[in-house]
């Protein structure tokens, strides 16, 4: 494979390798990403690659936004050095039958309401690894569930990857820049800002003691009062384990997904 030989002969020339796994209609967030991979490596490869096997049969992956050449433009103001976007059927050909799944960080938060969806995301990223051979991988802390899978993964199986995790970025009101957010309509992007309004009043609550029952009330109240009433979860978790915690007296991570209208949203904060 042509990308797989590119970063071989890199490799073998000393070049540092600097990886951003993606699937594409990019925002600030993910050129926050790239400019941070680009600052700690000699080499930048960005992937567009809209997945199918981390999508649900009921989900979203017919109608995911796809923005080649924007994408495209954002890629060069960032200084990438080669864009990697495979077929699916080169990645997934009739005869594919490996999977790599993550025990137990899968049972909390997303795994129960999308059953294969981290199956299909360890694999992608394990076989995306393979063919970039990265020294390290950048992965936001938006999708936090997802970057401790990843962690998880590379140390269980032993990839000598470095995984960086890189902070949310938000909009000025706080929402965390998603490619889901253009389902919005102006009406529902109206409502979505209850959700960093709530998780930064946690955090405030947070730093006063008060317990994750607490903390989760005022966030289901907060978005109660923004007719946000589609609530897959809003959990105070532990940061390795991803297990509810009923106590702060460690840092602990706060996660909550909504559906606003057709954008099932996710986002979370650190508590303490
Ligand atoms: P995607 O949703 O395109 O996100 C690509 C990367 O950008 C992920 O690491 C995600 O956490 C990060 N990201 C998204 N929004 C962000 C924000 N507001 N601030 C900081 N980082 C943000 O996540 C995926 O793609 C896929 O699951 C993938 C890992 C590529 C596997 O298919």
């Amino acid at each position: 494979m042509a990308m797989q030989q590119l970063a071989e002969g890199w490799r073998v020339a000393g070049e540092c390798i600097a990886f951003v796994p993606t699937m594409g209609a990019l925002h600030d967030g993910h050129a926050h990403l790239l400019r941070e991979a680009r600052r700690q490596g000699s080499r930048l490869v960005l992937s567009l690659f809209v997945n199918p096997t981390q999508f649900g049969p009921t989900e979203d992956y017919a109608c995911y936004p796809r923005t080649l050449t924007a994408d495209q433009v954002m890629a060069e103001a960032c200084g990438v050095d080669a864009i990697f976007m495979p077929q699916a059927d080169t990645i997934y050909p009739e005869t594919y039958r490996t999977f790599v799944t993550v025990d137990r960080l899968t049972d909390h938060l997303c795994g129960p309401f999308r059953p294969h969806h981290f199956r299909g995301v360890a694999t992608i990223v394990c076989k995306l690894f393979q063919i970039v051979q990265p020294h390290r991988a950048y992965f936001g802390e938006k999708d936090f569930q997802q970057l401790q899978i990843i962690r998880r993964m590379v140390a269980d199986l032993m990839i000598p990857i470095e995984i960086v995790g890189i902070p949310t970025v938000r909009e000025t009101d706080g929402l965390a820049l998603s490619s889901r957010n253009r389902y919005l309509s102006a009406a529902q992007r109206a409502q979505a800002r209850a959700i960093p309004r709530a998780l930064f009043a946690a955090q405030a609550m947070a730093t006063a003691d008060d317990p994750p029952e607490a903390i989760v009330a005022q966030v289901r109240a907060t978005l109660a009062s923004a007719q946000i009433t589609q609530i897959d979860y809003i959990s105070v978790v532990d940061p390795e384990t991803l297990a509810p915690v009923t106590t702060l007296d460690r840092p602990a991570r706060l996660c909550v997904a909504v559906q606003i209208g057709p954008a099932r949203l996710i986002d979370n904060v650190p508590l303490g």
